[in-house]
């Protein structure tokens, strides 16, 4: 049959590769995805978005999940730190890159103050991000701490990301952005990564942790361990878009590729904008309507 008239019916996933595009269509990442990735030794990928735009595009490029971090809060809202980002604030970004994706999973994360008092408070804040901004996931920080949190999320049938390692709206509590499970405290780093297993999570992201410790942890979970600064044995990677994309000012971690130079892209564009409206250059008579 020529290909323009065979019917345009659902493709089977593609059972050898989960996470693989398919052409016939999009195909909604799931969570059992992340699950069948980590058996088939197939890495998962993760970037950061906040906006439409650049959720459309590495949704078109098979990023398998977005996170709306609350790295927003540096990000997008110019604060020092990541604690002063609100439920309020994400829910409109998070509704964004949501309503821009057809494949990838949108993981939304739970700001500081939205969920450390209890279970209650937690799944309420959890319902807010699939609710009011269908979101198809959410993260928390924190495992044992956090095991009743996740345990209460789950069980209402929403799935939850864990985070442990460095856990950025710590950074007062840990002095700073230190690496964390070095030496003696692998054995507690173990202890969250289990927690967080154990109340129900579907992946934990690892956030600068020895890739030695990172490693370890990953081949004693079930689940899906998400690298950020965590080394190349962990079952998928996570960045920053910013970062990755050489859109942050200033110094960016080690554990950072700079996939691009989008600063100085940008700096130069608007330079010459700049430019050609002080000469008169722009608008042409081309840029014109007669
Ligand atoms: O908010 C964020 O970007 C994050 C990642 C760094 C894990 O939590």
């Amino acid at each position: 049959m020529p290909e323009s008239t065979v019917p345009d019916a659902p493709r089977p996933i593609n059972e050898q590769n989960p996470f693989a595009p398919e052409p016939a269509g999009p195909k909604r990442v799931r969570t059992r995805h992340f699950q069948t990735a980590k058996q088939q030794g197939i890495p998962i990928t993760g970037l950061t978005s906040y906006d439409m735009l650049t959720a459309q595009i590495f949704d078109q490029a098979g990023i398998d999940f977005l996170l709306v971090g609350d790295s927003a809060g540096n990000n997008v809202f110019g604060y020092e730190t990541t604690l002063p980002v609100t439920v309020d604030e994400l829910i409109p970004l998070t509704r964004a890159v949501a309503r821009a994706v057809t494949r990838a999973l949108v993981v939304a994360d739970m700001p500081f103050g939205s969920y450390e008092t209890g279970q209650t408070e937690a799944l309420h804040t959890a319902v807010r991000f699939m609710k009011e901004a269908q979101a198809h996931a959410v993260k928390l920080e924190g495992g044992v701490r956090s095991h009743k949190q996740i345990k209460r999320i789950v069980a209402s049938g929403i799935p939850v990301m864990g985070h442990i390692g460095f856990t950025p709206q710590s950074e007062h509590g840990l002095g700073g952005h230190i690496i964390q499970g070095r030496g003696e405290s692998a054995d507690q780093l173990i202890e969250d990564a289990l927690a967080v297993q154990d109340a129900g999570a579907f992946a934990v992201v690892l956030e600068m942790v020895p890739a030695t410790v990172a490693a370890l942890v990953t081949a004693r979970l079930d689940i899906p361990t998400i690298g950020v600064g965590a080394g190349p044995d962990v079952d998928g990677q996570l960045m920053v878009w910013t970062d990755f994309a050489g859109l942050t000012d200033g110094r960016v971690p080690r554990f950072v590729q700079q996939y691009a130079n989008l600063r100085s892209v940008l700096t130069d564009a608007v330079h010459r904008f700049k430019e050609d409206v002080d000469s008169g250059a722009y608008p042409g008579p081309e840029h014109s309507y007669e």
